[in-house]
Order: C-alpha cells, then structure tokens, then sequence
C-alpha cells in the first residue's frame, strides 16, 4: 500500500480551475472532416478526498474536452463531474466552509456516448453522470441499472454490429456479479448474474466476443473492513466464459494473474481469443507503477478446455485500444501506450529494463506480430490514445487517428495530440495547444458531432 502523495504529484497533479478556452491554435493541420468532441476523463483530487492513503483512482473526476469542426479546434474545457458530493464541496470550498470529511469520488474512469446520452462512468456500484455538449453534468443517469443495483460500469463496451452496450456490472460487497446488455435505445434487454463464491472481487475490465462474454476473477478482492483492496493468495484464479445467448458460466482455473485491461476478442464459436494486459501476482492495485503489466494472447479452447497464454509484448503498457468499428471481431491492429506512471517505481528510470523509454505509444500488427512506436520526450506525460475512424468514409481498419493528451513541458501545459494511424511513426497531423496541463487520467473517446446513439 502506497501512503504517499506520488499519484498526486508532477504529471498527476490535479488541476485547481475549470477552464474554457476558444479557437486553440494548432500546429500542423486539423483534417477539415473530423467534427465531434474528445472527451477523457480522470481523477482530480479536490485534496480532502483521502488524507493518508490516496492513490490514483480515488479522487474527483474532472473530464477535459475539445471540440473539433471544420479545421479548427473550437474550443477546450475542463469540468468537474459534479456528482451532488462533489458539488457540495465544491461549493463549501468556494464559499470557505470546511469541506466534508469524506468525499466518495464522483465518475472518474470512462466517459462514453450510448443512447443518445454522454455518460461519465465509474464501478463497483457508482452510477454513471451524464454530460452536456459543453461538459456540464446534468446528473446521475441510471444507463443499464438493474434492481439490484448494477449499472453501466467503467469499461462497458458497444458491439458494433448491434449498437447494443454490454456491461458486466458489480457493486462492492456482493459475490456475484451482473451481466447487463442495453440496447441503442437504452433499454435492458438481458440480464444474467454471474456467480462468484466466496470473492468479491474487482471486476474492472471484462472481455466481449461476437458470441461470448469473458470474466476474469483475479485474487484482487476488497476488504471491506480494511475498505481497501488487497490480494487474496488463497483465492483461486479462474477465467468464466459465459455464452451471450444464455447459459452457465464455464471457468476455468489458472495461475495467479492480475488483469489490467482488455484489447480485444473474438472468437469463432468454439474458440475465444483474447488480447490483453496483464500481469502475474501478486499485485498492489494502489501501487499501478510498480504492476508493470504485458500484453498477452490468451486462447481458450472451448472443445479441449484448455486455455494458452502467450505474451505478445513484454514492454510494460496498459491503455488498450483498437478502431471500435472491430471490437469483439476478428482484428489485426492494437493501441497501447507506456506511460509515466512506470516511471514511479522506485528506483526505475522506466519500464521493466530500468532503462526502456516512457510516454510511448505503441500500434501493435497482431497479425504480422510487429509494432511500431510514436516516442514522445522524457519529460511528457502521454497516457490513453483513443481512435477516431476515418470520417471521410474509409472502412480500413487502421484508417483514422489517434487522439491523445501531452503534457508539453516547455509550455507547461498540455497539447491533444493528433496521430494518424498508418503513418504512426511519422509526425503528428496536428497539435492543438491547450491553455494549461491536462493531468495523466484514465480513459475517452472521440464522439463524433453526427453519433446518434
Ligand atoms: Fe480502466
């Protein structure tokens, strides 16, 4: 357990304002086509939120958006989720009252567009808050809430194919989890709980395949007198395939490991693949520099029972992402980034090697089993790259651009950075200036003008 301030601090240091800025100027040249809004949320710290043990997921969340439309980046904002606590602070804070004891944090994980609603997300029980176009929050929005208190949780994700959201839902204390499938309109369509005996376990991420869904408990579980996470060595590790049509849970049981995130699955009916980042235990959750997790193929055989792992790159990296045109489809090519939050180990000058470079992004080829690299200097501060298709109509899958928040420290503030996917090594299409420094945070994405659901 990390009882210090690290997650607070340099890049991660929180913001004290909310800031509007119009018409940011731009190196390079915004492709005239691109019209819609990147939003990414994360942690901002009001600093009252955990006085002795802070780490990086605790904390406001503070969304940091830019509107882009015709060649211009029209606008920069950065905005609190104001959930009714954060809002109270805010307030007392504003008007020189002491702030509240506790602060439970407001949505600071994900942000994404279902339904015709903008929703901030968190998990573990936490509802989602919408957001306006100009980032204000309009309130707790109950996207995939059930009875029994599930609801659309960080790493939600939509199949493309039907526009329905699946979540796999939990709330802490409980030993099951729910999995939840919303459809374009925003109505629950299927629920199924998935069992689990004897955990309660951290369900951050989960896998989606045209015909399966993949749950990972790990034996990261939260004690809930401690009110913390740890890991549980006694637990046993199992990976649950659960068919999206109905049916039992079938888990299989493997070595400790801890999962990180999911890229991608799929599977062709009788065999599940599953790219993602993950790590051998055990690990310190409040610790996320010292994970250092790797990207592993994990393949499981449905008609042997057998499940393979195989890493795919050892570099340590996390923030996954592909064009969500191929999620839970068969695909070739994968977004991650090795970010500052690896140079936090102590004693490290970077990932694993001690001497591998930090604020990289990385597109992985699956297919040709290749990856190129777009370095950013030493004293940047990169983190999640989202994808934006080609708006021009190019259904290729790496036709499109990465959109990323940089620290730049000769401004001391931060630009979004614009990459395009197929030429990744090469310069940067456009850098749009911001006014001030977007603090590392967790994830985003693009949300075109024209998303109708
Ligand atoms: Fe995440």
């Amino acid at each position: 357990m990390v009882h210090n301030d690290r997650y607070r601090e340099g890049a991660f240091a929180p913001v004290k304002d909310e800031v509007t800025a119009y018409d940011l100027p731009v190196t390079g040249r915004l492709p005239t086509d691109l019209d819609g809004r990147y939003l990414r949320v994360g942690p901002n710290p009001l600093g009252i939120e955990v006085p002795d043990t802070h780490f990086w997921a605790f904390g406001a969340g503070m969304v940091h958006g830019v509107r882009i439309r015709g060649g211009r980046a029209e606008w920069y904002r950065n905005r609190w989720v104001r959930s009714a606590e954060v809002s109270g602070a805010l307030d007392r804070m504003r008007r020189g009252l002491e702030p509240p004891a506790f602060l439970p944090p407001s949505p600071n994980i994900h942000v994404l567009r279902h339904a015709g609603r903008t929703v901030a997300l968190t998990e573990a029980g936490g509802l989602p808050h919408e957001l306006g176009h100009e980032l204000d929050t309009l309130g707790e929005f109950p996207l995939a809430a059930t009875p029994e208190g599930s609801s659309a949780n960080a790493h939600s994700k939509v199949d493309p194919r039907t526009g329905d959201l699946h979540s796999v839902a939990y709330v802490l204390g409980r030993p099951f989890a729910q999995y939840v499938v919303t459809d374009s309109a925003g109505a629950i369509t299927r629920t199924a709980d998935i069992a689990l005996p004897g955990a309660l376990p951290f369900l951050h991420d989960f896998a989606l395949s045209e015909n399966f869904v993949v749950v990972f408990d790990i034996p990261l579980i939260f004690d809930m007198d401690a009110m913390r996470f740890r890991w549980d060595a006694t637990h046993q590790a199992q990976v649950g395939v659960l068919p999206r049509a109905g049916g039992p849970v079938r888990w299989f049981p493997v070595e400790s490991y801890y999962l990180s995130h999911v890229l991608n699955a799929y599977d062709d009916g009788s065999t599940i693949t599953v790219d993602l980042i993950a790590a051998e235990g055990p690990v310190d959750v409040a610790d996320p520099g010292a994970i250092e997790p790797r990207l592993d193929r994990w393949t499981i055989d449905l008609r042997t029972g057998r499940l393979d792992q195989q890493c795919t790159d050892d570099r340590a990296q996390d923030f996954p992402r592909v064009n969500d045109a191929y999620a839970s489809r068969p695909y070739r090519y994968g977004y991650s980034a090795v970010s500052p939050v690896y140079g936090l180990r102590a004693g490290s000058d970077g990932p694993r090697s001690g001497k591998a470079p930090i604020n990289v992004l990385i597109k992985h080829d699956l297919l040709r089993g290749t990856a190129e690299e777009h370095r950013f200097g030493n004293d940047a501060a990169v983190g999640e790259a989202a994808f934006a298709a080609d708006p021009g109509g190019n259904r290729n899958e790496d036709a499109g651009y990465l959109m990323a928040y940089v620290a730049d420290p000769d401004r001391g503030a931060s630009d979004l950075v614009i990459l395009s996917a197929q030429d990744f090594a090469g310069p940067p299409v456009a850098r749009i200036h911001l006014p001030v420094r977007v603090p590392l945070g967790f994830h985003g994405n693009w949300i075109p003008e024209t998303t109708a659901t």
